[in-house]
């Protein structure tokens, strides 16, 4: 008897078996119908243990991405490899009709960037950089205010918060694997809220800084990991969108300042007040708050934080890329042609600041 589509399971791979790559884990085995067939990671053996513990031992492990990807007949791969590889392996899959899930930052360079989006367009597959914020109930509820009107006109951003000392470890503090620091680890979350909410208006300009004074220094970090430590730990910018827009950005892994304050989105009938946190990654620290003029008073609405999303804001993700690949229709939840602006705002940041002038961004035509 043929076997009905809807029963058949959904073939998932893994490339990169780190630290992200358990969210993946224990939320992929939640969704009905999808299986982990196999992976692959430098470590093999590491893989192995790592599959073992969730009772997977029939996972296939290869210790060479393209290997799993021509071997195994996936529907998809989530690609949770150092920064510097998410292009490579995402447009190795794409090549050869896998959809992808991939982690972010979706990449270090504009060139890389570009190469997913040809990828992913000649392919028709799904790429879905894998933002899980997106499906957090206040960060909708920013996209949501912005687009009711209330604020009017968008034209000045300025984003806050970020981290007074909390510098990560593992491959996250090398060039050679991670491409950048707080820039687009967590500052790539920071554009990607309030980008979401304008609608991802093209950037045009930026003039960006970064600099790294805590990171490689061991009064302010392990030492082990000072002297491995040659990214970034703090980044500011300033961005000119298309439409007028300027966003007023700052990321920060490590500062000797609590918070340089609230985001903030200035519109010309209203605003809206983002408390300051740490890491914009769907975290609230307390109600936003919107300010209007309402009959010539001057208002401002306490807006309560809304519940979080009870199973989780991984499991979200995960379930609309699978529910995406099976509908077949090559529609990514979370379009590329979307976050390539976030790469090119960050690839911007980066060449400006290392030339010390504002740069051009330049789209290339895809
Ligand atoms: N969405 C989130 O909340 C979140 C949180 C943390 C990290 N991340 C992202 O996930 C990615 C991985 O971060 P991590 O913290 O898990 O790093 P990690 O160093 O813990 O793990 C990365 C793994 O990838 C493997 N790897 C690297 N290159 C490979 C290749 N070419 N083929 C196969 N395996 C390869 C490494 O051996 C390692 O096991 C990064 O892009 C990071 O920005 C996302």
């Amino acid at each position: 008897m043929e076997e009905k589509k809807c029963n058949k399971k959904f073939r998932m791979g893994i490339i990169g078996v780190g630290h992200i790559a358990k969210a993946y884990v224990e939320n992929i085995l939640k969704l009905d119908n999808v299986e982990i067939v196999a992976a692959s990671d430098l470590l093999v053996e590491k893989a192995a243990v790592f599959f073992e513990q969730y009772g997977l031992c029939d996972v296939r492990i290869y210790s060479d991405y393209r290997e799993l990807i021509d071997n195994e007949k996936l529907d998809a791969v989530a690609v949770c490899t150092f920064n510097v590889t998410h292009a490579e392996c995402a447009v190795y899959a794409l090549d050869r009709g896998v959809n992808v899930i991939l982690e972010k930052p979706m990449c270090v360079t504009m060139e890389e960037a570009a190469d997913i989006l040809r990828a992913e367009k000649k392919s028709g597959k799904i790429m879905f950089v894998g933002f899980q914020p997106r499906f957090d109930n206040n960060i909708k509820e920013i996209k949501n205010i912005v687009e009711s009107g209330k604020l009017g006109k968008v034209y000045y951003i300025r984003i806050g918060g970020g981290r007074r000392r909390r510098i990560p470890n593992r491959s996250l503090i090398e060039k050679k694997t991670s491409g950048f620091g707080a820039l687009g680890d967590i500052g790539c979350y920071a554009l990607d809220m309030v980008m979401n909410a304008i609608g991802y208006p093209k950037p045009l300009t930026v003039s960006g800084y970064k600099s790294s004074y805590f990171g490689a220094n061991p009064k302010y970090n392990d030492p082990e990991n000072a002297k491995r430590f040659d990214v970034d730990d703090f980044a500011a910018g300033f961005v000119r969108l298309e439409g007028g827009i300027i966003i007023d950005f700052i990321t920060s892994w490590a500062m000797h300042i609590d918070t340089p304050g609230d985001t903030v989105i200035l519109g010309t009938e209203g605003a809206l007040r983002i408390p300051s946190v740490e890491c914009w990654n769907g975290a609230m620290s307390g109600n936003m708050i919107l300010y209007n003029d309402v009959d010539g008073e001057q208002t401002e609405t306490s807006l309560p934080i809304l519940p979080e999303v009870p199973e989780g804001l991984f499991y979200c993700k995960l379930k609309a890329f699978v529910d995406a690949c099976r509908e077949g229709k090559g529609k990514s939840p979370i379009p590329s042609s979307e976050i390539i602006y976030n790469q090119a705002i960050i690839d911007g940041l980066v060449r400006s600041s290392e030339l010390g002038k504002e740069v051009e961004i330049v789209i290339p035509e895809i």
